[in-house]
């Protein structure tokens, strides 16, 4: 096992250290760099030593995991992994060093504290030294293929708790799929309010992860596409339309336990699952060249809502609820009924929502000019049988905004519920 995965919390914060250091003489670099860091730090002074400070840290610990109904952050950094190892031993001495290191990190500590040996490479990457927290939250997921890989063998003896829900998503029609950009037998999903501190978390575990398992495909994303809160105000996407007006809101206690977390009876072999939530994740490019040459009237009709107030076509505001009925010129309804919301409403669901966490992402262009962007669809539900995959299904098939969107990258993800204080993440899945 590395230096890095040492499991230990020494109680020093990024700043702290800083302050130790300045106390064994050493401040002089230290405070140079904290003194010119160039990161935007999501409004936290870091010169004031934000890390700690109760608005700036999300506890890692808690009956659910962080990174699902906490207010989203403006920052992502997402990624897959595939176990190089075949041990169950591995594979848990994995999970319980990116717990520590989460529990450090999340807190805006150095990862594996100790003093490390001059010789040896640092603990940490040390790239968010003298950076707040940021509200970091360190989300991870379990893949099907972690269960039974592509050939159905059972790897780590956990076949038997693979739960029904958890397969690999179908084939959507219209789906372009890159697998270099999808799968996956783990999910790190990082999230801060500074680019920085969620490249860092990702990049540490990467490098925990070394010998057993390798990073498969990432995604970098900025500007938050949702609200998780009705204290966040809606952002809007690169269509230029608020996004997540009518999301799953931590607020809504009743509708949580109904659409976001699995319950302890929903599945004999996934009652290690209770309390956790299916991750869904879709790169979907955004064909914004077209989109910026069609009339203000077609964009609106396409999504159902006007794009200045993010009001339903069929009048009031923001979140007046849509009128799917109510009639315009020549009797069709105003709310074009394969508008992206007329499709993804509840009222054509069975009553299902979701809960969306997704961002933007600019991975520069192609040869042809075009920009390489869209949104990285991020959604957590509590059965992507019963939620995700009819609404894709018929979405694909009917939504006008497709005709503007590619989905190239595809995955589902475990989420297992909180982590206790003394436990690794998802522990319930091996006991
Ligand atoms: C690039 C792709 C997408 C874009 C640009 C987009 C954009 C939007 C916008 C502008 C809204 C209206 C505001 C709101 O209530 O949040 C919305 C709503 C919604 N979208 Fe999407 N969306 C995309 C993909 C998806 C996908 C793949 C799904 C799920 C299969 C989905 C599910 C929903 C749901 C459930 C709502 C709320 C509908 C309601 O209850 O009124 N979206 N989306």
């Amino acid at each position: 096992m590395s230096d890095g995965r040492r499991g230990h919390s020494d109680g020093v914060s990024r700043r702290n250290l800083l302050a130790g250091l300045a106390g064994a003489g050493l401040a002089a670099g230290a405070a140079a760099f904290v003194a010119t860091a160039p990161h935007d730090t999501g409004g936290a002074d870091a010169a004031d030593g934000a890390s700690g400070a109760p608005s700036d840290v999300h506890d890692f610990h808690g009956e659910h995991q962080a990174g699902i109904i906490t207010p989203a952050q403006d920052r992502l950094h997402f990624a897959a992994f595939d176990m190089t190892s075949t041990s169950r031993d591995d594979l848990v001495a994995l999970l319980t060093a990116w717990t520590a290191a989460a529990v450090e990190m999340t807190a805006g500590r150095p990862v594996g504290g100790d003093p490390t040996s001059y010789d040896s490479p640092p603990n940490d990457t040390g790239e968010a030294q003298g950076l707040p927290a940021s509200r970091l939250t360190i989300t991870f997921g379990f893949g099907p293929s972690l269960f039974r890989d592509a050939k159905g063998a059972d790897r780590f003896g956990l076949a038997d708790r693979q739960p029904a829900a958890l397969k690999r998503l179908p084939h959507f029609p219209a789906d372009n799929l890159d697998p270099h950009r999808s799968d996956g037998d783990l999910c790190v999903q990082a999230c801060a309010d500074d680019p920085q501190v969620a490249v860092h978390a990702v990049r540490n575990l990467s490098r925990i992860a070394f010998g057993t398992a390798a990073l498969r495909w990432s995604q970098l994303g900025y500007g938050r596409t949702s609200s998780t809160s009705t204290s966040q105000a809606t952002p809007r996407n690169l269509f230029g339309f608020k996004d997540g007006t009518a999301n799953l809101k931590a607020e809504e206690a009743d509708a949580l336990q109904q659409h976001l977390w699995v319950g302890a009876g929903d599945d004999p072999k996934g009652d290690w699952l209770a309390g956790g939530s299916y991750l869904v994740a879709r790169r979907i490019n955004m064909n914004m060249e077209t989109w910026d040459r069609s009339s203000m009237r077609e964009q609106e009709r396409i999504v159902g809502r006007d794009r200045g107030e993010g009001a339903p076509l069929s009048g009031g505001t923001e979140f007046t609820e849509p009128d799917f009925a109510l009639p315009g010129r020549g009797g069709r309804p105003l709310i074009d009924v394969n508008s992206h919301v007329a499709l993804a409403h509840p009222s054509k669901n069975d009553g299902v929502r979701m809960l969306r966490r997704g961002y933007n992402f600019i991975d520069g262009n192609d040869d042809l000019g075009r920009l390489d962007a869209g949104l990285f669809f991020i959604a957590f539900v509590r059965d992507p049988v019963r939620q995700f995959i009819p609404m894709q299904t018929r979405m694909s098939r009917q939504d006008l905004m497709m005709e503007y969107l590619q989905h190239r990258g595809s995955g589902l993800f475990a989420a297992p519920p909180g982590v206790r204080p003394g436990e690794f993440v998802g522990q319930r899945l091996f006991a």
